[in-house]
């Protein structure tokens, strides 16, 4: 008994040093590698890059490597203090690099003291007349032996973004779970199958699923939310307020809500829904969450003038967490994004992905009029409708979709659903053409000038699905 109340007690210490003191060192003084963003206004010429210290002051300055070899130093970088209970206080700081040309590679590094410390390279975002390359997957951060994997396969098809779908760390998107889950695997030093130098060079972008920004109790999880304190994301969505149809209220302490919203600044809650355009492609990011009212014709209004803003991108994509076409058991409920399916057709959106349900599924092109439109609760409730298939496209000798396609890809990670529906047809809804819920897999999007061949990958590289799309 005494030696097991001893034990505990040592334990508690540990624990509280740990926490207190915190992981840096002087040899090593980030808690989190510098990695890049695309920030809040995306351009070619520059690119964003962060990395989180110990909660000290440092001399730290980011430089760019110019054409004839020379360093160039940077701005100084912007810092944000993270000081929220139950984690050291730390410093995520950011800083600009500037003068980069689309499509080119740049190295960078990182000082403190005049010391590098840290090597990367980037490139600036494509243009319209470059050909571009992105993997899209959802549901990712479990820290699963699946989603190791599938990291180092996205490293090795060299993607220019990676766009995450949602539920980007497992369970309660919290700091603590962003560093066993997110920054080992997509922030690794070297390729292996325990991750992979991803993020320090290929920007990713994040839509908010339901294990990042549901766990809103902050008296509970002081470390959650960490969305907005990681991502550095356009801003440009509708203009949010707490409480109101974009956002919810927080919940906790007074003492609790304010430390997050001091690490969060500006991001918080207005970084949820966003849109920016790479290479000749229109993307826009939504946040397709329980608190937020799809419902409200200000939101609605918002996607209907942002897709028809993007005249000149030759495609629009869209991202967001909870699939409106779902052929599952699991989640067959949350369809609630099917409200949209009117909008997306009228901004000529040629593919919708999703996630939340952890498995592959791609509809038919589909046009769709739900019967209730502006009536329906905004989540566990079904969307009843009715919908209009192409199906003479196949992807192959058919490549001009007449409508929407809309691709589940929620099998980046996490437990895979329903895996007896795959070979089990009769079980699918009438708008699914493809259901691959057995492997783990992740989307690989290339677009040259207007031709999309869209392909489903496994971490072996196996091929399950492709189809081209062409205008
Ligand atoms: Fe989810």
């Amino acid at each position: 008994m005494f030696i097991r109340r001893c034990y505990l007690r040592l334990s508690i210490a540990l624990f509280a040093l740990a926490t207190i003191a915190g992981p840096a060192r002087a040899d090593d003084p980030f808690l989190v590698k510098p990695y890049v963003q695309i920030g809040e206004k995306p351009t070619s010429s520059q690119m964003q890059v962060l990395w989180h210290a110990a909660d000290a002051d440092e001399d730290w300055q980011l430089e760019r490597q110019a054409k004839d070899g020379s360093w160039k130093r940077e701005a100084a970088p912007t810092m944000r203090r993270v000081a929220v209970s139950g984690i050291a206080p730390h410093r995520v700081y950011q800083a600009t690099l500037t003068d980069l040309t689309a499509g080119e590679k740049v190295a960078y590094r990182v000082l403190a003291a005049g010391k590098p410390l840290f090597s990367g390279e980037t490139q600036g975002l494509k243009t319209a007349n470059q050909s571009s390359r992105y993997v899209i997957m959802g549901d990712c951060g479990a820290g699963s032996n699946e989603q190791k994997p599938i990291a180092r396969r996205i490293f090795e098809s060299k993607p220019d973004m990676v766009v995450i779908t949602g539920d980007i760390v497992y369970s309660s998107g919290r700091i603590s779970e962003y560093r066993d889950r997110f920054w080992p695997i997509y922030n690794a030093d070297t390729p292996s199958d325990r991750g992979a130098p991803l993020i320090r060079s290929i920007p990713f972008v994040g839509a908010p699923g339901n294990h990042d920004t549901e766990s809103r109790d902050l008296d509970r999880f002081p470390d959650a939310l960490a969305y907005f304190l990681y991502w550095n994301q356009p801003r440009n969505g509708p203009a949010g307020r707490v409480g109101g149809p974009f956002f919810p209220t927080l919940k906790g302490s007074e003492t609790n809500q304010k430390a997050f919203l001091s690490a969060a600044g500006s991001a918080f809650p207005n970084m949820a829904n966003f849109s920016f355009d790479v290479a000749n492609v229109h993307w826009t990011i939504l946040d397709s969450n329980s608190y937020t009212d799809w419902t409200s014709d200000e939101l609605k209004n918002w996607v209907a003038a942002d897709l028809a803003a993007a005249k000149s991108a030759d495609w629009r994509f869209v991202a967001f967490h909870h699939p409106g076409f779902n052929s599952s058991k699991a989640h067959f409920e949350q369809q609630h994004m099917r409200l949209l399916a009117p909008i997306f057709e009228a901004g000529k959106v040629d593919v919708v992905y999703a996630g939340h349900v952890h498995n592959y599924q791609r509809s038919f092109p589909l046009t769709f009029v739900p019967d209730a439109q502006g009536k329906v609760a905004p989540r566990g409730r079904l969307v009843a409708g009715k919908w209009n298939l192409d199906k003479t496209f196949d992807g192959k000798s058919d490549t001009t979709p007449n409508g929407v396609i809309y691709l589940v890809t929620g099998a980046g990670g996490q437990k895979l659903y329903n895996p007896e529906q795959q070979d089990d047809r009769p079980s699918w809804q009438e708008f699914t053409t493809k259901f691959i819920s057995k492997v783990h897999s992740f989307t690989l999007t290339d677009i040259d000038a207007k031709t999309a061949t869209i392909r489903q990958l496994t971490a072996d590289g196996t091929e399950l699905d492709r189809i081209v799309i062409t205008k």
